[in-house]
């Protein structure tokens, strides 16, 4: 395939071109990427999930009940745990199917009330019951009051095994009622950057080692709520942990919203990504839409969202915000409206009036933000964008090659939700009735990825970006595979998919502009886009191989690029089609970077093997 590349007439790229997308699903935040090692930690329970003991059990002689005190901790959590014993009493839990015990340091905190006048033990043990570390907190407790308690523990070793569990006892005879009630018992380990209440560093490592721009959040399904009432509600995700209520997800369990808005804000801090807001649009999953007379409500509830997070500390939800310990404002480019508003009976209320009350609510208040619609089933008004989600069998994947090619860079568009999710089949399409699909990501899939990231690539003015959905999955209790990262509750095992390295090596050669190709050859097997790196000036050309019987030799000049340039050629390939990276498995990619030279013409001549993903970057 011979390619001659222009050294004008591209257009500058969003600069956003791959990003991540998070949800509560998969115990992607609960029991994942948030670093609370406690499961259940505060019994919150909903009409779905009722409140239980899941994960706790009683320790020694003691006995566990659920109580709803006329005296709770805090509305929000109204229920605890009462544990009774007259000797060693107290309780354990199981933390996210095991808890990761290696010596560093562990904070740890409880909530308690009853008159006791001894001390606690807080101790991670082994599944035999050994103790891998433990500690003394000595009682405030008060027969009318909840006092908090902290501790932390530092165990002297690593344990072999990650099924470790939590216990916090005390001596019974000295509680004066017989009993002590318990509730929001919290154990963290060291975090990302150290943030009280933070994310996991080994899934923060790999997010930032892959190069993330953007984070689409919080959803998804479970932004949008079973029911209206359902819903996820910004302003019960703030503030203290005993302030938050929990809420049933959409995804078969309840989540304690501890990973909350000011959370996935500093989690974009952290990684210097763009937040993609997603406010809900007055639509349940159940199909139940907001009246258009009832709208107003929703609409002044998403500006005072984006208020809590741009306004000034005047405002008044920028004063909410420092309230909470965060006065300094954050920026929000870009706003989407919902979530597949097109699916679940939304459509025609979304077009008839939803999403032109949000669009217009927010540019009136907020008009350098760009609003985006939850689908493009629909004309978009000038000025926003729309979002677009794809699950597909690979084949079907590279069908959708060109397009972007005749779409208008009036309406930019989000690939909000991208994965190949179940092998070729004919053409038959996905089962939707089962969404445990691929375990994981395999290659072949990975390959067809690459084919549409590249037709968004060679489209980028049009194209905010793409995200990988879901993210992350914690195998222990999913809901939907296959995700970029599978992780358990062993941070060494965590798996960085195929398409992980598809989007790092493509993620690691941003470019900001594309520049226009000629080639006597159509697309296919070789599907490629190409491009300017203007701050590195490196001319990038980025491939990938679908269906080919044989390699393909290439031959690719730039123009302006003479003889003897140097570029790096970097090529992804993998042992099989159906090679996956499994959990606590190695990585079975295999990146192969050589250096060449451009020949006589400045033409870089090289052969891609077939279901490769390559890049080319001139130094
Ligand atoms: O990514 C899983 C789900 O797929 C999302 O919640 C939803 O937006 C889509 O249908």
């Amino acid at each position: 395939v011979t390619i001659s590349v222009a050294k004008s007439g591209g257009n500058a790229t969003s600069g956003l071109q791959y990003g991540a997308m998070e949800e509560e699903i998969n115990h992607c935040g609960e029991g994942g990427l948030y670093a609370e090692l406690i499961r259940n930690r505060a019994f919150q329970g909903s009409s779905k999930f009722p409140s239980s003991l899941d994960a706790w059990t009683a320790a020694g002689d003691s006995s566990l009940s659920l109580k709803n005190l006329t005296d709770p901790l805090s509305t929000a959590l109204p229920t605890s745990v009462n544990v009774k014993g007259s000797g060693t009493a107290g309780l354990v839990n199981a933390g996210f199917w095991g808890i990761d015990v290696r010596p560093q340091k562990y904070s740890g905190s409880f909530f308690v009330k009853g008159k006791y006048s001894g001390s606690f033990t807080a101790s991670l043990l082994s599944p035999s019951g050994k103790v891998l570390a433990s500690t003394k907190v000595t009682s405030k407790s008060k027969a009318d009051s909840w006092v908090q308690h902290s501790f932390t523990l530092t165990p002297k070793s690593k344990s072999s095994d990650t099924k470790n569990t939590f216990s916090l006892t005390f001596d019974g005879s000295k509680a004066s009622s017989g009993s002590l009630d318990f509730n929001l018992i919290s154990l963290f380990p060291p975090t990302w950057n150290d943030r009280p209440n933070g994310m996991r560093k080994d899934l923060m490592q790999a997010m930032k080692d892959m190069g993330p721009t953007f984070l689409r959040f919080p959803g998804g399904n479970n932004l949008e709520g079973d029911t209206i009432p359902g819903r996820w509600k910004w302003n019960e995700t703030i503030g203290p942990l005993k302030d938050r209520p929990g809420r049933a997800t959409t995804w078969q369990y309840q989540e304690t919203l501890g990973l909350g808005l000011v959370e996935y804000m500093e989690w974009c801090d952290d990684l210097n990504m763009e937040p993609i807001l997603g406010v809900w649009a007055g639509l349940a999953l159940n199909g139940d839409v907001v009246p258009e007379s009832e709208l107003d409500f929703y609409v002044q509830d998403a500006l005072n969202e984006i208020e809590f997070l741009t306004g000034s500390v005047d405002t008044e939800y920028g004063a909410l915000r420092a309230k909470v310990g965060h006065p300094e404002p954050w920026k929000i480019k870009y706003v989407e409206v919902g979530n597949e508003d097109n699916l679940s009976n939304g459509l025609e209320s979304y077009k008839a009036y939803r999403f032109e009350a949000f669009y217009k609510g927010i540019k009136a208040k907020y008009p350098d933000i760009q609003v985006l619609a939850s689908t493009i089933d629909m004309t978009i008004p000038e000025g926003a964008g729309g979002d677009w989600h794809l699950y597909d069998t690979p084949d079907n994947f590279i069908t959708k090659f060109n397009m972007f090619d005749n779409y208008s860079k009036d309406h930019p568009i989000l690939l909000g939700e991208i994965a190949a999710t179940e092998p070729n089949n004919g053409g038959a399409g996905i089962d939707w009735s089962n969404t445990h699909f691929s375990l994981y990501p395999w290659w072949i899939g990975t390959v067809s990825e690459a084919v549409l990231l590249l037709g968004a690539e060679r489209n980028a003015d049009k194209i905010i970006g793409t995200t990988y959905a879901p993210f992350l999955m914690n195998l222990d209790s999913y809901q939907w595979s296959p995700t970029i990262l599978s992780f358990n509750s062993n941070p060494d095992e965590t798996a960085r998919s195929t398409s992980y390295h598809l989007y790092s090596l493509f993620n690691h050669n941003i470019m900001t502009n594309t520049l226009p190709s000629e080639s006597p050859d159509s697309f296919g097997p070789l599907y490629y886009a190409t491009g300017l790196n203007s701050k590195t000036n490196s001319h990038i050309f980025k491939a990938a191989v679908y269906n080919s019987t044989a390699d393909v030799p290439v031959s690719l000049t730039f123009e302006g690029v003479g003889r003897g340039t140097k570029a790096d050629l970097t090529i992804l390939t993998a042992p099989d089609p159906f090679t996956m990276n499994a959990v606590g498995g190695d990585n079975l990619v295999k990146s192969k970077t050589t250096h060449i030279k451009a020949g006589k013409k400045g033409e870089f001549s090289f052969k891609l093997p077939n279901l490769s993903v390559a890049v080319l970057s001139t130094n």
